[in-house]
């Protein structure tokens, strides 16, 4: 690798060519790989129910083969057919949140092959929003087996330059439908066991969930800096290969913004809302005010930062609440510095 040429066709967001997207799923049913935008972030597809097509996922990625993906569908009816039990909770959350960023982890029926779960019992769900992502399910006749179409450890990509940047020529195909709009990851509610679990904050915030079914077990990523209980959320991830340090204020990251210009250091400051700007730095960057929109812009700001070859991104960290739950998780995972391998 790598061994192939990438083709990439454009399509229009809202309204996809059908015979772009008809050739796409010709080529995920003969085995072949296909980058797609959904609404959360590109997502890397194979045929979900061919071992051998999700195995060149993991090739390309370079994904641990522990780290299980997830069956992207057009319906309620597809999940319901992969998995071995729909419970109450999980056709509430779907009738409220599908299609959009919403992954459900339940148990897994027959059809759905051991690598797509890692061996594990259960198996991830989503029914995606974005109409270029449900048409090439539909179109496929498939579930769509997609993680982030990204290296492993990488981050994750918002638009087809992203990927390219990680996949170019690991891959057959990429549809390029512009940049994704909610621009982290969906929200993954495990329903398998006897209490529902977060296993990764996303755009749905929990409060809004609980208020459907109940209390979510919540690990506080955040607080505690242990990893959460889903294989995929161990390791370093959503990184950009430029270091990544972050404040809970804007005084401490001027003050070390100081401390870095001082060494010589050509760093980017990354700050929260209109926050004065006193302090050393080559780039710097405001944020948005808002969770949802914050989080559009983040991984798109990472990879941008990347490109500059500077020695340092400092972040100033959004307030401590529910509300910015996902984006905190993100920028923690961004500024962590253990070596193994994400998704
Ligand atoms: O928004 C998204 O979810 C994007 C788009 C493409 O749909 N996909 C995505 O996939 O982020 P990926 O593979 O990068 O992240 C999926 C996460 C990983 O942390 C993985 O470990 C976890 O979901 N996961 C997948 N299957 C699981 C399972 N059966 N049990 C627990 N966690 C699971
Ligand atoms: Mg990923």
């Amino acid at each position: 690798m790598p061994d192939t040429v990438t083709k990439v066709w454009f399509v229009d967001p809202d309204l996809p060519d059908r015979e772009v997207i008809e050739q796409a799923a010709e080529f995920l049913r003969a085995g072949g790989l296909v980058a797609f935008p959904t609404e959360t972030v590109y997502g890397l597809g194979a045929n979900g129910l061919d071992p051998t097509a999700v195995a060149r996922i993991y090739e390309a990625k370079g994904r641990p083969a522990r780290n299980p993906v997830i069956l992207h569908v057009a319906s309620i009816a597809d999940a319901e057919s992969l998995v071995a039990n729909w419970p109450p909770a999980a056709r509430l959350l779907a009738e409220r949140y599908w299609p959009g960023p919403l992954t459900l982890v339940l148990p897994r029926s027959d059809r759905v092959p051991d690598i797509v779960t890692a061996g594990g019992p259960t198996v991830a769900i989503r029914h995606p929003a974005h109409p270029v992502a449900q048409a090439l399910i539909r179109a496929a006749g498939l579930p769509i087996a997609a993680p982030s179409a990204n290296r492993s450890g990488e981050l994750s990509p918002t638009c087809a330059e992203h990927v390219l940047r990680g996949l170019d020529g690991r891959i057959d195909f990429l549809l390029d439908g512009g940049p994704t709009s909610a621009g982290i990851e969906s929200t993954v509610i495990d329903l398998s066991g006897p209490v529902p679990r977060l296993l990764r904050p996303g755009p749905i915030p929990p409060s809004e969930i609980e208020s459907i079914i109940g209390v979510l077990t919540r690990v506080d990523a955040i607080a505690d800096d242990t990893a959460l209980p889903s294989p995929g959320m161990l390791d370093r991830h959503y990184a950009p290969r430029t270091p990544l340090e972050r404040f809970e204020t804007f005084p401490a990251m001027a003050d070390r913004s100081v401390e870095l210009g001082r060494d010589g250091k050509r760093i980017a400051m990354v700050f929260f809302g209109n926050t004065a700007v006193d302090a050393t730095a080559i780039v710097r960057v405001p944020m948005p005010e808002t969770p949802g929109e914050y989080g559009t812009r983040l991984y798109g700001v990472l990879h941008d930062l990347d490109q500059l070859g500077l020695d340092r991104i400092l972040i100033q960290m959004p307030p401590a609440t529910d509300e910015w739950l996902a984006v905190r998780d993100r920028l923690r995972r961004a500024s962590s510095h253990a070596c193994a391998a994400g998704s």
